[in-house]
């Protein structure tokens, strides 16, 4: 198994590349079976789940060539299957995405239920309830969700909670329904936006993503197209605060920053300096750090992937914060690992209170999950000492070459796989 391990204490400074985002790639891959034609996708990023889906579409028939680390092409016209399981799949969440796309494009389709990181329960019910809504009989037997309809109509879908899955996948199988679809009270996130585009591009008629009123129009074909991703604003965001936390001067690049108007703003109330340019974001951080109070919520609001990130760097800041978890329930299962380093937090039901210490202390730590996992390893980098982050194949399902972007901005980490590189490692930077 491998680990991270990490000598803290460093500042960052110099540039970082920000790649593309994982959670809208995810629904652009499903999404792009739904042709027969040829799809271009570049800006992808080599992350592990991103690799887990891209051999489900081409288990199922799918033609995946790639072009290079970044760039994929896809035709979706050999497709026989419309069954997708296996035992990779059911471990991440975005496979429900596959059941939009093929319910849209073959008016049936059998996936395993998903996964994902345990953050809470992560029921699909609000995807069912779109699906059946537009004429599908929908049903969970033996660990497969099944979807079938003979004919998909379009309809009216208030969507009780603010959900980006099932917005997206609603829009999907709507982009391809008869007659029009609205849904409303939908997720307005970036990669929202970005799959509508991309469905757009492919001649679907999407009207109003970004907004919480999504108006589709079936079309009976959708075609070819070449489609770059946005930038990950969470893996942006998840620079931006290692360099708050560790202190120092580093250019994020490629991003979007509208995009993290939320990070950024907690940023600058916790005492750092955000510069915004075109394309890129610079953080400066002297690491004294104040206390401010955060609750997630759905976009525009401040992102639950980037709460853990912020917990970390509230726990060395002056004075006490708070953190109000709204979207999952089972977002605080780092705090453990982080008291472990000294921190003092407590959680009372959805809320972490946080009371500043100086400064953590090196530990041998679990990744508990992707987010968290990434919060561990900020801690590490501001801790004395070593620290040792296990798990972190979870890191690794949506962040590329952590380690070396973090160490490209004068972190010392490195990922090892035995207790003898880990002492080698101690060694060295000793
Ligand atoms: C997406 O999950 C992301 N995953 C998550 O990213 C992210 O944390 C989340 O959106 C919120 O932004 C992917 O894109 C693959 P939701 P998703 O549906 O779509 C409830 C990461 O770290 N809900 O917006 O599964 C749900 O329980 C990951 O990259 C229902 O009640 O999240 C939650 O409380 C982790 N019924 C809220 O809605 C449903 O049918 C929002 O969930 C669906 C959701």
């Amino acid at each position: 198994m491998e680990q991270y391990v990490i000598k803290g204490g460093n500042p960052l400074y110099g540039e970082v590349e920000i790649g593309g985002a994982k959670n809208a790639a995810l629904a652009i891959l499903a999404a792009s079976i739904m042709t027969d034609e040829t799809v271009t996708i570049e800006n992808l990023p080599n992350v592990r789940d991103i690799n887990v889906l891209l051999q489900a579409i081409e288990q199922i028939g799918a033609q995946v060539e790639r072009i290079n680390e970044h760039t994929v092409k896809i035709n979706g016209s050999f497709i026989q299957d419309v069954t997708v399981d296996n035992e990779f799949i059911r471990r991440i969440r975005a496979s429900y995405y596959l059941i939009g796309a093929l319910l849209g494009k073959y008016k049936k389709a059998e996936v395993a239920l998903p996964g994902g990181c345990d953050i809470g329960s992560r029921p699909i019910d609000l995807h069912m309830k779109g699906f059946r809504a537009m004429g599908a009989q929908v049903d969970i037997a033996h660990g497969l969700v099944t979807a079938e309809a003979e004919h998909l109509k379009g309809t009216h879908i208030y969507l009780d909670k603010v959900s980006v899955g099932a917005t997206i996948n609603i829009m999907m199988a709507a982009a391809m329904a008869e007659g029009k679809t609205v849904i409303e009270n939908a997720a307005k996130e970036p990669h929202v936006v970005d799959v509508a585009n991309f469905l757009n591009s492919m001649g679907a008629n999407i009207r109003g993503a970004g907004t919480d009123v999504i108006r589709i129009v079936g079309v009976e074909k959708l075609h070819k197209t070449e489609y770059s991703i946005i930038p990950d604003q969470i893996e942006a965001g998840t620079f931006m605060f290692a360099v708050a936390a560790a202190g120092g001067n580093v250019l994020v690049k490629d991003v979007i920053p509208k995009h993290l108007e939320a990070t950024t703003a907690k940023l600058l109330e916790a005492g750092c300096k955000v510069e915004e340019f075109d394309d890129a974001v610079r953080i400066i951080s002297d690491g004294k750090l104040h206390h401010t109070q955060v609750t997630t919520l759905p976009y525009p609001g401040f992102p639950t992937d980037m709460q853990p990130q912020m917990a970390v760097l509230l726990g060395i800041a002056e004075g006490t914060s708070t953190v109000t978890e709204s979207i999952f329930e089972n977002r605080f299962k780092y705090v453990d690992e982080l008291t472990r380093m000294g921190a003092n937090i407590k959680v009372e039901s959805n809320i972490a209170i946080i009371n500043g210490v100086k400064n953590y202390t090196g530990a041998r730590v679990n990744a508990p999950d992707l987010r968290a996992g990434a919060a561990l390893v900020i801690a590490g980098l501001v801790a004395e000492g070593i620290t040792v982050v296990d798990d972190i194949y979870y890191i690794e399902r949506g962040y590329e070459a952590f380690e070396k972007k973090l160490r490209g901005i004068g972190a010392s980490i490195e990922k090892v796989s035995d207790e003898k590189e880990i002492q080698k490692f101690i060694l060295k930077v000793s």
